[in-house]
This record gives structure tokens, C-alpha cells and sequence, in this order.
């Protein structure tokens, strides 16, 4: 395989691509960014692959979350570390009361840049581009901010660098320990009805460790964690500067993240994502929205998974709760009838998006469960595996989503409504979903 270059992908035509006024600046930001070193290894992404072959083969779930959107602004240690706590508790909640290994993903360092219903955004009779995520303009409503600037690609290099920097110190300088259980329930959340039962099954944890250290069976997996960074393989000119090939193997990665996916809004066979995608040697996703064909998704398995490599496509289904029982059932059919290997992971978030008559963008938490539960039912009864999960949350106490324990109502949203693009699960509602998915998860395995 060969780097295709920036020409050839675009020769293909892309969608969703920036219009970036200053060509001579443009090319200067591409040029800085190849010869930036990889923020991922090629080994790394090879070890998440083969993690990703246990989800395909039915012996491991995936848990990927993160932000919508990050942001420059937000990228702060105590927020990377707050996403980080959420989602070690809530792999122990899954790993726990499923008795599965689940694989952590972030959706971090590096989700930069965001897809758009619309090119232009319009307020009060002004128009002007829409936000494409900080990898391309800035979210104010000024003309000025929302002009892309091609800056800010080199920005996103750095902003993910220190974010997995930071990851990489928290995750191995102990703090993914088991025995940091306790530590990851911050305040607010321990007082919580979902933080109480966290702290439950925490104590029960605490009592097998102990006893597992009284016989001698400690093990290393204790105290470290595998931890793996994603993000939307969106902007070009970033992700084609960030392939490289690898010294060992001789092959192309794309060294900008671990696994890097399409989004729904890109995924056309012959054009320029699924190429670039086709020709790097990473684990690799495609979203599936509800119009999918099952040929759509035989093709996407013939372009970018050809050798039919366990662990190397993850299909990333996003139907919305009232279709995914009408449109999963066929897809899994065709695909498994065909002999594809592939991961199926379910985001019950972005088939589930509307709008308050106050203008916020919202989504339910019931919705979020039913969309979750139905996939969980297809592949109950096709005796298929439900390999994963994507889903946006933060650390944080935000106001984004309706529902959960806490019964956050429409009103409440104005509160902490802090999201720059879609809206989050915030940390209760994140730990009350993996509960309910470790339910579903051990009933699947059993
Ligand atoms: C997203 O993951 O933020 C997103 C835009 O998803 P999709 O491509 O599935 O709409
Ligand atoms: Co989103």
C-alpha cells in the first residue's frame, strides 16, 4: 500500500471539507504538519486491532466515549482527567457486572473537527459559515472567528499531543489502578443514587482484590490500563499529513489517532474518506445511519477490509431507537451470511438528536437506552455478538441530555449547557447507562 496524496483524494471529491480562503497559508500548515512526529504508533494501533479482533470474535466489548466536540478552550488537566474517570468507571461497571473484557477507546485527542447539517449558520439575518470544530474555525458568531483558518490544524496536532500526553501519565503513573476505584467517584457523584451503587460494587471489587492478593494471584492487569485514542477521520489535509509509513512493516498508518472512523455525512464508496481509509493499515470504523443498504455494507467490507481481518472494521450503527429494530436485523443478516468479520458497535446517540422549542439540541436518555436495548435484542435473536458502544459524554456535571436518575427536565438544560456541537451524557447519566448496558451485556453472554 501507498500514501494516495492529497490530489488523488481529492480528486475523488470529498464532502464536508472547509473552504480555507488562504491557499498559501493552507500549504504551510500541511507542510509544518508532515514534519511533526506521530502522535500514535503503528505497534499501538496494531495491539487496539487485535483487541478489536477479541469484539469481532465475540469475546470482548468495545467502550468508546468522548466529546462531541473538543475544544482548545477545554483542554484542561482536570477535564481530560474527569473524561478519563467516567470512562474507567464505567468499563469497571461493564467488566463487573458482565464478566466481559471490554476494550477503552476514547473519543479524544484529536476530535477536532465536525461534519454539518448546513455550510452556513444564520442568526438574526446575518449569515455566516457554520462551526466545523476548532480544527477549522472558532465557534463565536463573528465573522472573524468563523472564517476557517488553517492555523489551527497545527493547533489540533498539539492540543491532541498534549492530551494524550496527559492521558498516557494519568493511565500509567497508577491512576487507572483498580485500586483507584474509589477515587474515580468524584463528589457529585457520589452523592448520587447511581454513585451509591457504584460505591457498592466498589467495595465488592475491593473484597476480591484482597482476596486475590491473600492467595497470590495478583496480577499486572491491575494496575495498568490498555487505553487507545479515535476521532473522525474528517479534515484531509490533517489526517493525509498525518500518514506515514511505518519503519517496521513498511506500511501506511495514519499516526493522528489509534482508530480513526467515516462519519455518516462521508462515507461514499468512491470517494475521498473511504479511500485514505482503505489504504492505511489501522483499525478503522464506518457509521452506519438508518438508509444503509446491506450491499453498502458488503462494499464497505470488500474496500476496506479485503483480507477480512478480524479487528480491522468496526461498523458504528446509529439507526435512532424507532428504526434500529426495523433496519439492523437485515444489515447483520446479509453481512454475517456473507462471512464478514467485522465489530458491531452500537452509538445510540446521533439517530436520537431533536430540538427544544427553546432551541437547545437535546437528546433522551430513554431514547438513548431504547436505541441501546434494541440492538441488544437483534443480536440476541440472530445470535450475533453486540461487540460495543459509542457514545458522547464528559466528566462533567453538564445539562445536555434529558432524563436519567436525576430526571433532568427541558427547563433544566439552560443550566449547564455547555456543548459546542452536539449534546453530551453527563457523568450520572454515563455511569447509569453502563449499568444498564452491563445488564443487557451479561444476559447476552450467559
Ligand atoms: C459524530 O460522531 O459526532 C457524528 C457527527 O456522527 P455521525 O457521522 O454518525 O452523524
Ligand atoms: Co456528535
Amino acid at each position: 500500500m501507498s500514501i494516495p496524496t492529497l490530489d488523488e483524494l481529492k480528486s475523488l471529491g470529498a464532502a464536508q471539507q472547509p473552504s480555507w480562503p488562504d491557499r498559501p497559508a493552507l500549504d504551510r500548515a500541511v507542510a509544518t504538519l508532515r514534519t511533526m512526529p506521530p502522535l500514535v504508533f503503528a505497534g499501538e494501533c496494531d495491539e487496539l486491532k487485535s483487541q478489536l479482533g477479541e469484539v469481532a470474535a465475540g469475546r470482548a466489548f468495545l467502550l468508546q466515549g468522548g466529546d462531541c466536540a473538543e475544544t482548545f478552550v477545554e483542554l484542561t488537566a482536570d477535564n481530560v482527567r474527569a473524561k478519563l474517570q467516567v470512562l474507567l468507571q464505567m468499563a469497571v461497571v461493564l467488566t463487573y457486572g458482565a464478566s466481559v473484557p471490554v476494550v477503552k477507546l476514547g473519543r479524544i485527542a484529536g476530535q477536532y473537527a465536525k461534519p454539518r447539517t448546513s455550510d452556513t449558520e444564520t442568526r438574526d439575518g446575518e449569515t455566516l459559515p457554520a462551526y466545523r470544530g476548532d480544527a477549522v474555525n472558532g465557534y463565536p458568531f463573528t465573522r472573524e472567528s468563523r472564517l476557517p483558518d488553517p492555523d489551527r490544524l497545527v493547533r489540533m496536532y498539539h492540543a491532541s499531543a498534549v492530551t494524550l500526553n496527559l492521558s498516557r501519565a494519568f493511565l500509567q503513573g497508577g491512576y487507572a489502578d483498580l485500586r483507584q476505584m474509589h477515587a474515580w467517584n468524584t463528589d457529585f457523584v457520589r452523592t448520587s443514587p447511581v454513585g451509591a451503587k457504584y460505591e457498592q460494587m466498589a467495595a465488592e471489587i475491593d473484597r476480591a482484590l484482597a482476596f486475590m492478593k491473600a492467595i497470590g494471584a495478583e496480577s499486572e492487569e491491575l494496575h495498568r490500563v490498555a487505553f487507545h485514542s479515535s476521532h473522525e477521520a474528517l479534515i484531509l489535509e490533517y489526517e493525509q499529513a498525518m500518514t506515514r509509513i511505518d519503519s517496521r512493516t513498511q506500511q501506511p498508518y495514519d499516526v493522528s489517532g489509534h482508530f480513526l472512523w467515516v462519519g455518516e455525512r462521508t462515507r461514499q464508496l468512491d470517494r475521498a474518506h473511504v479511500e485514505l481509509l482503505s489504504r492505511v493499515q489501522n483499525p478503522i470504523g464506518v457509521k452506519l445511519g438508518p438508509t444503509t443498504t446491506s450491499d453498502q455494507a458488503e462494499a464497505y467490507a470488500e474496500k476496506l477490509n479485503p483480507r477480512n481481518e478480524p479487528g480491522r472494521l468496526t461498523f458504528i450503527t446509529r439507526m435512532g431507537a424507532a428504526k434500529i429494530r426495523d433496519v439492523l436485523p437485515t444489515l447483520i443478516e446479509k453481512v454475517t451470511a456473507a462471512g464478514i468479520e467485522v465489530a458491531w458497535v452500537t452509538d445510540p446517540m446521533h439517530g436520537n438528536g431533536f430540538e427544544t422549542s427553546t432551541g437547545y439540541k437535546t437528546r433522551r436518555f430513554d431514547d438513548v437506552i431504547d436505541e441501546v436495548s434494541g440492538f441488544f435484542e437483534v443480536h440476541r435473536a440472530l445470535g450475533t455478538w453486540p461487540g460495543g458502544m459509542h457514545v458522547e459524554l464528559t466528566g462533567g456535571d453538564v445539562t445536555e441530555c434529558i432524563g436519567g436518575g436525576e430526571a433532568l427536565d427541558e427547563a433544566g438544560l439552560r443550566h449547564r449547557y455547555e456543548s459546542v456541537c452536539d449534546p453530551r451524557l453527563n457523568r450520572t447519566q454515563s455511569l447509569e447507562l453502563a449499568f444498564l448496558v452491563a445488564e443487557m451485556l451479561r444476559v447476552s453472554r450467559d
